[in-house]
This record gives C-alpha cells, sequence and structure tokens, in this order.
C-alpha cells in the first residue's frame, strides 16, 4: 500500500484539500493523510512537491501514432489540399516513422500525464510500440475502403489486425477496439460488419464524422471539392453512403464520434438520442481549417483530444487544453477550464468503458500530479492555472506504479 499526499485533490465534486489517497494498482481509501496513516501503518507515504494538485492521469482518447514523423509534410489549412497530401506523402511518412519515434511520442505523452491513449491504427504498426508503452492503450483497429472490389480483402486484414490486438490482451494494458475511418472512406456492407465485431466483442467504436463542410457536400450531393478527390484517386464521382444511413449503422452500439464540427443541431440530437459521444480536436479542426465545435451547445458528452501528428504539432494534453482556452473563447474561461478537465478524465474513461479518470476508491490508481509555480490564492481558478502553467506533469502513476 502506498498513500499519496498533495495540496490539493481533484474529485469528481471538485478540488478538496486536507485529503491523501491510499492506493495498491486501485484506490483503495481517501482521508486525511493522519487517518490513513493510522489505517494504513506499513505503507509508504509520497508527499508530492508544494502547491501540487493530484489529478487522476489524463485520457487522450484520439491520437495516430503512425503519422508521428509529420512536421512539414503534410499541407495545412484546408481539408481536401491536406487530404491530398495525406495520400502524397503518406508511403514516406510511415516509411520515416519506426518504432523509437512512435515510443517517444508515447513518453512525450506520458510526461503531460495522459496515462491512457486511444490509438487509431490504420496499419496495426504500433501494435508492439503500444505493448511496451507502460500506458493504458485503447487499440483502435481502423477499418477503411469505400471500393467494394477491395473490400472483402480490407475486411480480411480488419479482422487479422483485431486478432493479433486480441492476443496481446493479457500481456500488456492494450484494449481491443474498432475503427471506422469515416463515412467517405468505408462501404457500408463492411462498416455494418465491423460495427457488429465491436458489438459482440464489447470493444470500444469509434468513428470520424462530419470533420469538414468538404465532406458534408461530398455525402449530401456527391459535390464540393471532395470530388476531384475521388475521381483522380478512386475513379468516381459519387459517395457509397449519406449522413443519414451512415449515422444509423451506429443505432445500436454506443460510438465516439470524432470531429462532428460540420454537424447540424438535428444530427448531433440523433446521436445523443442514441447514447454516442464526441472527440474534440480542437487544433487539428484549427489547422485543417475545419471550423470549431460548438462545444457549449453539445447535447452529448465530449473529450479532448489530439488527434496525431498529421494534424498537430504535439501531443501534449495540456498544449491541447490551452489551444481550446483560445479556441473557445467566448466561453466563460473558468467555466470551460473547468469542463475541459472533466473532458479529459472522468467524461473521457465513461466515454470508453475505463475503470479510471476519476480519484474515488476501486478505480484504478492511475494519477498525474500537477505543480503550480506559486502557492495558489484562491481555490476556484484552480482549472484555468493548471491548464495555463503547465507544460509537464511533475510526477505520473499507472495501476499504482510510478512511471515520471
Ligand atoms: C478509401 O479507401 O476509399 C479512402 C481512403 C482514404 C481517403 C478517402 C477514401
Ligand atoms: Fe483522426
Amino acid at each position: 500500500m502506498k498513500i499519496i499526499n498533495s495540496d490539493f485533490l481533484y474529485t469528481p465534486d471538485g478540488y478538496v484539500q486536507n485529503k491523501a489517497v491510499a492506493f495498491t494498482e486501485t484506490i483503495k481509501d481517501i482521508g486525511t493523510l493522519e487517518e490513513l496513516i493510522q489505517r494504513y501503518p506499513d505503507a509508504k507515504v509520497i508527499q508530492t512537491e508544494s502547491n501540487s494538485i493530484l489529478y487522476p492521469g489524463f485520457i487522450n482518447t484520439h491520437v495516430h501514432l503512425e503519422f508521428s514523423a509529420n512536421k512539414t509534410s503534410l499541407a495545412y489549412g484546408s481539408f481536401k489540399p491536406w487530404l491530398d497530401s495525406v495520400i502524397e506523402h503518406r508511403d514516406e511518412l510511415m516509411g520515416a516513422c519506426n518504432n523509437e519515434m512512435m515510443l517517444d511520442e508515447c513518453t512525450k505523452m506520458m510526461r503531460s500525464g495522459i496515462t491512457t491513449f486511444g490509438a487509431i491504427s490504420s496499419f496495426g504498426n504500433e501494435l508492439e510500440v503500444c505493448e511496451k508503452t507502460p500506458q493504458r492503450v485503447v487499440f483502435f483497429n481502423e477499418l477503411i475502403g469505400s471500393n467494394a472490389t477491395y473490400a472483402d480483402m480490407l475486411y480480411g486484414d480488419f479482422q487479422e489486425r483485431v486478432k493479433a490486438s486480441q492476443s496481446c490482451e493479457t500481456s500488456s494494458r492494450i484494449i481491443p477496439a474498432v475503427a471506422i475511418h469515416s463515412p467517405y472512406s468505408v462501404h457500408p456492407i463492411i462498416l455494418q460488419k465491423a460495427v457488429n465485431v465491436a458489438k459482440k466483442n464489447h470493444m470500444p467504436l469509434s468513428t470520424h464524422f462530419l470533420e469538414s463542410q468538404a465532406e458534408r457536400e461530398w455525402l449530401e450531393s456527391s459535390s464540393g471539392t471532395l470530388r476531384a478527390f475521388f475521381l483522380k484517386y478512386f475513379n468516381t464521382s459519387t459517395t457509397v453512403t449519406n449522413i443519414e444511413e451512415f449515422m444509423h449503422a451506429f443505432d445500436t452500439y454506443p460510438t465516439h464520434f470524432t470531429h462532428c464540427v460540420q454537424a447540424n443541431e438535428e444530427e448531433l440530437n440523433y446521436l445523443a438520442q442514441k447514447g454516442h459521444s464526441i472527440a474534440h480536436c480542437p487544433r487539428s479542426n484549427r489547422y485543417l481549417g475545419c471550423g470549431r465545435l460548438a462545444i457549449e451547445d453539445l447535447p452529448l458528452p465530449f473529450s479532448v483530444a489530439t488527434d496525431g501528428l498529421s494534424s498537430n504539432d504535439s501531443l501534449n494534453i495540456f498544449d491541447e487544453l490551452r489551444a481550446a482556452i483560445m479556441l473557445h473563447n467566448d466561453i466563460p474561461i473558468q467555466e470551460l477550464s473547468q469542463k475541459l478537465l472533466r473532458a479529459v478524465t472522468g467524461d473521457a474513461a465513461e466515454i470508453l468503458g475505463l475503470n479510471c479518470g476519476k480519484i474515488e476508491v476501486d478505480k484504478l490508481a492511475d494519477f498525474a500530479v500537477v505543480t503550480l509555480p506559486e502557492k495558489p490564492k484562491r481555490t476556484d481558478e484552480l482549472a484555468l492555472w493548471s491548464i495555463l502553467h503547465t507544460k509537464e506533469a511533475s510526477e505520473v502513476y499507472i495501476e499504482g506504479e510510478k512511471y515520471v
């Protein structure tokens, strides 16, 4: 047993003082330091630095490690030129992205306090890295392929990757999961089969959805800038599905929809009614010129995620939260900060069905210690100050083990 004591504890009911946490792999008890020492006299006591806040480990629900080599290759500013540049540079970027590079990005995520991440995997290349990294990884095996001719082959490959991730389940912190790339890139027949795989195995399920105006125009009327993209690369001028049909494919299983920047009120209400949720990627949306997701009006739960280095400049969760504060400039800043911290802890865990994200008895002992540069004068601004002043967590624990 260990006991960790900080000046402040971030709980589901807000920040509390004079409370320590006793833990093994899971959280066993919460009480004053004196109470806990009395109850567990043999426990090792960890006193964090002054002005520290004990948070549950942060959760980055959506990241593409396979694109970690991108710095100045992909075109930012607008969705269609970016997609063109992904096709053009995909092979060289994948080639340049080795295990060392991906593991380094996992370590950087961990230093920022991320103890769980959702890895969207198109090819399964990052499985070995995700086995090695100490973090809990929801390993989203992604299905892609809109062309019916290749659909069976691509589905077969997807099934193999799902199996490979399942075989790592007992020897690592990997949780096998399913991702559908997007409405424009997955044929409806294999899409439904993959949704059924997730449902049958109770796996987390995710998909990109209505990221850009270009995607919306293509799905609505096979028009807009994606028309030239599909003619050029796929020799087709018609979409394989539409918005309504795509949403209906997920009706019976709660799914994490990434982006949804261009979804309208009716569509968001429909997703909410079916128990779905949203992964919000503020920097990715800004860098690809996709617009702002109106998080103040969302009728459904959301997480905040970095997306990959294919549309971002870092996988640091605090960089992402600071960007969210700037992007959502009309939302009162204290309220927004509190909402963002919930989005990367308890809300993200609930969305992905994980037993972490909250400092509560019986939850997994995943912690990130955030240390403020000086003694905070008020407690009602702790959320904002945590976001503004943190580049890296001062200590990180996963299932009770210290890794930072
Ligand atoms: C496809 O396989 O159909 C596809 C892949 C990437 C982007 C768009 C479409
Ligand atoms: Fe993504």
